[in-house]
């Protein structure tokens, strides 16, 4: 199969979807990859490990487009991007659907085969080709978090983890998924008091025993939420039903009861956000004030640690890619249910229902 990597061109977007190793593996295979001239730069890999490996490189996005039988991104197409696809073109990447009316048009209009890794999903449930991004955002949101609360960019004015004699921070964490233990762990680490919400309780047994005793657990309802929002320091957002919008467990009307500089990271902004005033940001422009209280809403948030990410996430993705590449999609889907979750949009038929009931189109 001819597989193309285009560079990623979404703001500070640094990740590319394919190692050197990955490509060597795929040439071993008797496919050629075809690589966007400087795509894996940001991420250490050089136009000459690409070459070395067997790729070829190419110099510009529409050569890419022009020639793959598929497409292998890491985050969704933008604007530039939608005319490039073509029909039938298998293009394997995140989409959010849900949260993105426009997208999903453009690629119904393109009538490409779109297969969406954040809803492959296995047999138990859990979404693998998501688990790294999200152990990554959930550790970089409690890092951001902190720093956000540092005065001179906005916030309260709070070390994370205190001093001794002085308390440490309060920190909410709504979601016990794979966000949600990667914040608190983090957090906890700092020495920070953690509160983690959900409406499982699966997940809150399983945190109760793995945390440490500063790590406590709370049934996600909105009584607790409005209780314990007043008084704390920092909130991640990490819920989510998937494929569907997220639900919007911190409303406009429930700022005023925070404290001014109280900071807010909203790490389900792709699925549309758990906060009412929830905008997604760039990580040029990552946060905005709302009655005093400090939003960041990245929707992209490992693209900043594109060496960590681009690793974490071809670790997950590379056996899919090469399943796809072996069978053609449609006997891939076939004889993998968990990558047949993923089939979205089968050249402009919507497949996947949670796109039907987010009424999109
Ligand atoms: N912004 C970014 O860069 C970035 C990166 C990675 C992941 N994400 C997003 O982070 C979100 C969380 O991902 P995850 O991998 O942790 O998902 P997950 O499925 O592992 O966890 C989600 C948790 O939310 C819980 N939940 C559902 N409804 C709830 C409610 N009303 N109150 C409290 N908890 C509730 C679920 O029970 C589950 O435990 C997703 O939207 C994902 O797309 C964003």
């Amino acid at each position: 199969m001819k597989i193309g990597v285009p560079i990623e061109i979404k703001n500070n977007e640094s990740r590319v979807s394919i190692t050197p190793a990955g490509v060597f593996e795929l040439s071993k295979s008797r496919h050629q990859v075809y690589v966007q001239t400087r795509a894996g730069l940001a991420s250490g890999f050089s136009d000459q490990d690409y070459r070395e490996a067997g790729a070829e490189i190419l110099p510009d996005i529409q050569s890419v487009y022009q020639v793959a039988e598929m497409i292998v991104k890491v985050k969704e197409p933008i604007e530039e991007e939608y005319s490039l696809a073509k029909k039938g073109q298998i293009i394997f990447t995140y989409f959010h659907f849900a949260s993105s009316q426009i997208l999903t048009q453009a690629m119904i209009d393109s009538k490409a085969v779109c297969i969406a890794y954040e809803t492959v999903q296995d047999e138990d449930g859990s979404l693998p080709l998501l688990t790294p991004m999200s152990e990554v955002a959930g550790r970089m949101a409690t890092q951001q978090g902190a720093k956000y609360l540092e005065k001179p960019i906005r916030g309260k004015g709070i070390l994370l983890g205190g001093v001794p004699g002085v308390t440490p921070g309060k920190v909410l964490v709504l979601g016990a998924g794979v966000v949600g233990i990667q914040a608190a762990k983090m957090a906890a680490g700092l020495g920070a008091h953690v509160i983690i919400f959900d409406i499982s309780m699966k997940r809150l047994r399983y945190v109760n025993d793995i945390m440490p005793s500063h790590v406590v657990t709370a049934f996600s309802n909105e009584y607790n939420i409005r209780k314990h929002i007043k008084t704390a320091d920092l909130i991640i957002g990490a819920v989510l039903i998937a494929g569907a919008k997220a639900p919007k467990l911190i409303t406009k009307d429930m700022l005023k009861d925070m404290q001014p500089g109280t900071v807010m990271v909203d790490v389900a902004v792709d699925q549309g956000g758990c906060f009412e005033t929830t905008q997604p940001t760039t990580h040029e422009n990552p946060t905005y004030i709302v009655d005093d209280v400090v939003h960041y809403c990245v929707t992209n948030m490992p693209g900043a640690v594109p060496y960590t990410s681009t690793l974490a996430l071809t670790n997950v993705t590379f056996p899919y890619i090469l399943e796809i590449a072996n069978k053609g999609w449609k006997e891939a889907c076939a004889s993998n249910p968990a990558l047949a979750k993923g089939l979205s949009l089968d050249e402009g038929k919507i497949v996947c229902k949670e796109i039907l009931k987010a009424d999109l189109v």
